[in-house]
């Protein structure tokens, strides 16, 4: 049974997916922990109603970004974790806690990777006329939202969207994305070369939108 260990900041739905998802299809794991940076964070409420481990470690107690990390770090390995899903997790993490967790430590984010890394992921694809938005699962490296791409989803930008529409549209996807690629991860189905992430069974890495999500 493999360890699974999410870092949310906020709302946490994409935790709830993966938490879902993971009891309804009986993957070898279980999730051990949801860890927030935040005690008010309303996805932490989820976690204790589902009976799963929670905790707060929150940034604003530590003098550097140095000591938060390892503090950090020290709560994930008490729960002994074979992956770490950043589920909304808004704190750059630095490289010795990004090498600490190499191979295990994944993140979401609500863009075509490399297209649009950072914050306004949806309002920057509208107003650069993009015809195609998403998300991406990647293996975290040291760049902000950046790393060896797991799976990406595609989302149509509709011609009157708004940053409110297409990131509403782009959670539904998120949340069928992020669990499969977390179960590709417990599974062992993931076959890394440098910069390339590949499903040893031939899985699509690539959702498309579902015909409720098509345009119009
Ligand atoms: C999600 O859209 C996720 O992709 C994004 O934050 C949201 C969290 O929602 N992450 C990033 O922007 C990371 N750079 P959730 O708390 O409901 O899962």
């Amino acid at each position: 049974m493999k360890n699974i260990v999410i870092l949310i900041s906020g709302r946490g739905s994409n935790m709830e997916a993966i938490v879902a998802r993971c009891a309804d299809e009986g993957w070898p794991a279980r999730v051990a922990a949801v860890i927030s940076n935040r005690a008010d964070a309303a996805g932490l409420a989820f976690a204790r109603e589902h009976g799963i481990a929670t905790a707060v470690v929150d940034h604003k107690a530590f003098a550097s970004r140095e000591s938060f990390d390892a503090a950090l770090a020290q709560t994930i390995e008490g729960f002994a974790p074979d992956v770490v899903a950043l589920a909304g997790f808004m704190r750059i993490l630095g490289p010795e806690f990004v090498q600490r967790f190499d191979g295990r430590l994944v993140n979401i984010h609500p863009s075509l990777l490399p297209a649009f890394p950072g914050l306004h992921t949806h309002k920057r694809a509208i107003e650069a006329g993009c015809k195609v938005a998403g998300a991406s699962v990647h293996f975290v490296t040291t760049d902000l939202d950046h790393g060896p791409i797991i799976g990406q989803a595609l989302v149509p930008v509709l011609p009157d969207d708004s940053e409110q529409a297409l990131a509403a549209r782009v959670l539904v996807q998120e949340h069928r994305l992020y669990p499969r690629a977390i179960r590709w991860l417990v599974e062992g189905a993931l076959r890394r070369q440098g910069g390339v992430v590949r499903h040893a069974g031939g899985e699509s890495q690539l959702l498309w939108p579902t015909q409720d999500a098509a345009p119009r």
